[in-house]
């Protein structure tokens, strides 16, 4: 694997394997200063050695483990990481290390970002969600009353390390659950790389490390325009505010839906939304309709009104209004978009006949 580094705003994103980084170099200046490392139960047992044993600077480091999965993206989980930060003595001149997928990044760079105002985080993503989204682009968050990433806040990660070394430890559905956010870059800005992806059959073999690196390079360019998100970056969302309710709906139930997964049928939905709304052709809603369907198991509830419910506290709303990402066509994404409940019904129905 070759290195890279790329800029996201004013925080840096490095490509490549950590031990030929500059991690090493970044965590001199916090030689006398307290180091913390998150994880979840997952990356305590495959990752947090290799990190530990590899950079001397960490062998003091607190670790605080949190319990793995969406589910306990929660304030609870916070609270105890805040009381453990504040009896361990940490000031805001410390460092919080993130080692973890999703989960973690968006409740570790949520929990830095208040902590005394502000804690230094670095962002090691270990799953492919992580790395292609969740630890890029500088938003943090937590789940509360149900809904997704209801609390948080943009904060800049001091640095963010990706190592896809890390994915070796990936289960296959954590595979799928990040390619569909791969899917999502391909769609909303790259056709070329929407022809790519649609060719692979195997996801862990047949994905390549270049083309991760390219799904990571789409959004930290978005992202670099429009770090705020009054704009351009609503994009990111496309398939997200059908994804966010769907997962929503399913969090603390028997089946729980992955939020890749989520995301996919929200893409599904939101494409066949495109084709009535905006001028996605027939040809290419089937390309998608197509490869999301052998892809992704559609597990989508006939419920448009509880769905709905849970769309109206969707973050880009507007006026009341729900307000979705729809597709011109595949590489060329619009936002601000205005859904009716009535449309959003009729493209459930036709989704789960
Ligand atoms: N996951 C969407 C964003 O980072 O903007």
């Amino acid at each position: 694997m070759h290195t890279a580094s790329f800029s996201e705003q004013l925080s840096p994103i490095e490509w490549g394997p950590l031990l030929n980084s500059t991690f090493s170099s970044i965590l001199a200046p916090f030689a006398l200063r307290k180091i913390a490392i998150i994880v979840d139960e997952n990356t305590h047992d495959h990752c947090l050695e290799f990190l530990i044993t590899g950079f001397e600077a960490l062998s003091e480091a607190e670790v605080i483990m949190l319990p793995a999965g969406e589910e306990n993206k929660v304030l609870g989980v916070c609270f105890q990481v805040w009381e453990t930060l504040t009896e361990a003595g940490f000031g805001r001149h410390d460092l919080l290390i993130n080692l973890g997928g999703g989960m973690v990044t968006d409740l570790g760079g949520f929990v830095a970002s208040v902590y005394k105002r502000g804690l230094a985080f670095i962002n090691i993503p270990t799953s492919l969600l992580g790395m292609v989204d969740a630890a890029v682009g500088g938003k943090t968050g937590i789940d509360f009353a149900a809904y997704k990433n209801q609390i948080g806040t943009f904060a800049t990660a001091h640095a963010t390390y990706i190592d896809t070394g890390f994915l070796h430890t990936l289960p296959s559905h954590e595979w799928t659950n990040g390619f569909a956010e791969l899917l999502k870059h391909a769609l909303i800005s790259d056709a070329a790389l929407w022809e790519e992806l649609i060719q692979i059959e195997n996801i862990p073999l047949e994905l390549r490390s270049e083309t991760i690196q390219q799904g990571v390079q789409i959004k930290a360019k978005i992202v670099a325009q429009d770090p705020m998100e009054r704009g351009l970056r609503k994009i990111l969302n496309f398939g997200h505010t059908i994804g966010h309710a769907l997962e929503s709906y399913y969090l603390n139930t028997a089946t729980p839906l992955a939020h890749g997964h989520a995301v996919a049928i929200g893409m599904l939905l939101e494409a066949r939304l495109s084709v009535e709304q905006a001028t996605l052709s027939k040809t290419e809603f089937q390309s998608i309709e197509k490869y999301i369907k052998q892809t992704y198991q559609l597990q989508i509830p006939n419920n448009a009104e509880g769905l709905w419910a849970l769309m109206l506290q969707d973050k880009k709303n507007m006026n009341g209004e729900v307000r979705i990402c729809l597709l011109a066509e595949i590489g060329n994404c619009l936002f601000d978009q205005k859904l009716t409940f009535g449309d959003f019904k009729d493209a459930l129905a036709h989704s789960i006949s």
